[in-house]
């Protein structure tokens, strides 16, 4: 059990964000310091993912939401990105199962016309696998872009209207956020609560624009693959802090 939880009021519960983005960042400087290879980095950012997972779903996460690959990230080394590219073959391999056990489900949005077919295979393996499942969901941003996003959202709304589907001034916020690509996850917990971004790097990266727009953030100097259960629950003691007023007094 978190010792946030465990030294905390009953009420303390009320305060864990419903969804919560990760940028997982700072693999390859944490791989560097140990005279290793980047794609270490990766490896060991895995577990931490993993073990992060299983925290948020015991502490009652509904959404979390990782930014695993971004439309920017193909301009690294060809190896580099190819290994990224196998990361969910693993991913299925050694993690899934213990995830499946633990009623998580698992989701990915971005696009996928990029995406090798084993990258892809292995995601939709774990989607169809755990499909039915009722805890946690596990949202993959891969291939994800938030300008991307929205440019495909405006193309498609674009279309309706040449179709005369909906006219323009039909064209609402709700209209909007149904053709992003988290318009998949429940209706209540599209909007990240809690964006952290591990590394000390201070920016969102195209990591959902539009969703963000009342998240609160959390920035730390830790890089991913240290980023455990003691740094989690700082972040999460530092959210039950914040006031969320969105724009009322
Ligand atoms: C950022 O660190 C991390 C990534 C681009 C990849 C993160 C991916 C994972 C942790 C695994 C995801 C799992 C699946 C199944 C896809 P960086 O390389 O930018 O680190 P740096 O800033 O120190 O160079």
């Amino acid at each position: 059990m978190f010792d946030f939880l465990k030294n905390s009021k009953p009420t303390a519960l009320e305060t864990i964000p419903k969804h919560i983005g990760i940028i997982m960042d700072g693999n390859g400087r944490w791989a560097k310091k140990r005279m290793q290879p980047r794609v270490f980095g990766h490896k060991a950012g895995m577990d931490a993912l993993q073990d992060i997972t299983l925290m948020s779903s015991e502490i009652g996460v509904k959404v979390l939401t990782v930014y695993a690959f971004s439309t920017e990230n193909w301009s690294r080394p060809e190896d580099e990105v190819s290994f990224i590219m196998k990361l969910p073959v693993d991913f299925f391999d050694k993690y899934v199962p213990k995830l499946h056990e633990n009623n998580v489900k698992i989701q990915m949005m971005g696009e996928r016309n990029r995406l090798p077919e084993d990258t892809l295979k292995a995601l939709d393996d774990a989607c169809q696998l755990t499909k039915n499942n009722t805890g946690l969901i596990l949202n993959f941003a891969l291939n994800y872009g938030g300008r991307a996003e929205l440019t495909l959202a405006i193309r498609e709304i674009s279309k309706k209207v040449s179709q005369g589907e909906i006219k323009p001034e039909e064209i609402t916020e709700e209209v909007i956020a149904n053709h992003l690509m988290t318009s998949d996850l429940p209706d209540l917990y599209q909007n990240p609560d809690l964006i952290i971004r591990t590394s000390g790097e201070i920016r969102l990266s195209n990591f959902l624009p539009w969703q963000s727009a009342y998240s609160e953030f959390y920035f730390t100097p830790v890089f991913w693959p240290d980023f455990n259960q003691e740094e989690y629950t700082k972040a999460l003691e530092e959210y039950s802090h914040r006031q969320r007023r969105f724009g009322k007094v």
